[in-house]
């Protein structure tokens, strides 16, 4: 089957509303450190422009991590593929994914790293499905809300394709 892919943000804006998330964290931690913490793989692309926009100083850590069980019997609880190098005691720590969707993974995964201690703990996500929600999670900086449709690009995949695209796009099948 073909498929092609249906441009639903713009490389521009998408760069715009991650340069104005870097002023408002900026902003916010004026006269702090922050401590981004990336979940690999989709989150990367996004932190890693978003990190060029924070003009605090901006330390970064990388982890990986997979749900257990099938989609339709997800308990939320994930499996560390990937740890942090680094601890997170007393740092002012952002995590920075592609996407809340369930928000299964992320409400375990944030009860897990606030056991280790951080000064604080967000949550910045450049995509939100609000209508997908089942667990009720936090989001402190969003870069946009979006229908319920699957999405990739800027990180995102289908079948470990497309994380590479500029922009954010529906995958449509002719
Ligand atoms: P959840 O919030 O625990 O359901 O898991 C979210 C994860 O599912 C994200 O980190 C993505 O890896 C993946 N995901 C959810 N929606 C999409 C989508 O539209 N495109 C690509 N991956 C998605
Ligand atoms: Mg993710």
């Amino acid at each position: 089957m073909a498929e092609h892919i249906k441009v639903l943000l713009s490389e521009k804006e998408v760069d715009e509303r991650i340069q104005e998330i870097g002023r408002q964290i900026s902003e916010d931690y004026e006269g702090k450190k922050v401590h981004l913490v990336c979940v690999l793989k989709g989150g990367s692309f996004f932190m890693c422009e978003l990190a060029k926009r924070i003009t605090v100083p901006v330390s970064l850590d990388f982890m990986s991590v997979s749900s257990y069980g099938s989609e339709t019997k997800s308990s939320g609880v994930v499996r560390i593929v990937k740890d942090l190098d680094e601890p997170l005691k007393g740092k002012d720590v952002i995590v920075v994914e592609d996407i809340v969707d369930s928000g299964r993974t992320l409400s375990y995964l944030l009860d897990m790293l606030k056991d280790r201690g951080p000064e604080s703990l967000r949550l910045c996500t450049l995509l939100d499905k609000p209508e997908r929600r089942v667990v009720d999670v936090h989001v402190d900086y969003t870069g946009f809300q979006i229908p319920d449709e699957f999405v990739v690009g800027y990180g995102l995949d289908y079948d470990q394709k497309y994380r590479n695209l500029p922009y954010i796009g529906v995958v449509e099948f002719d």
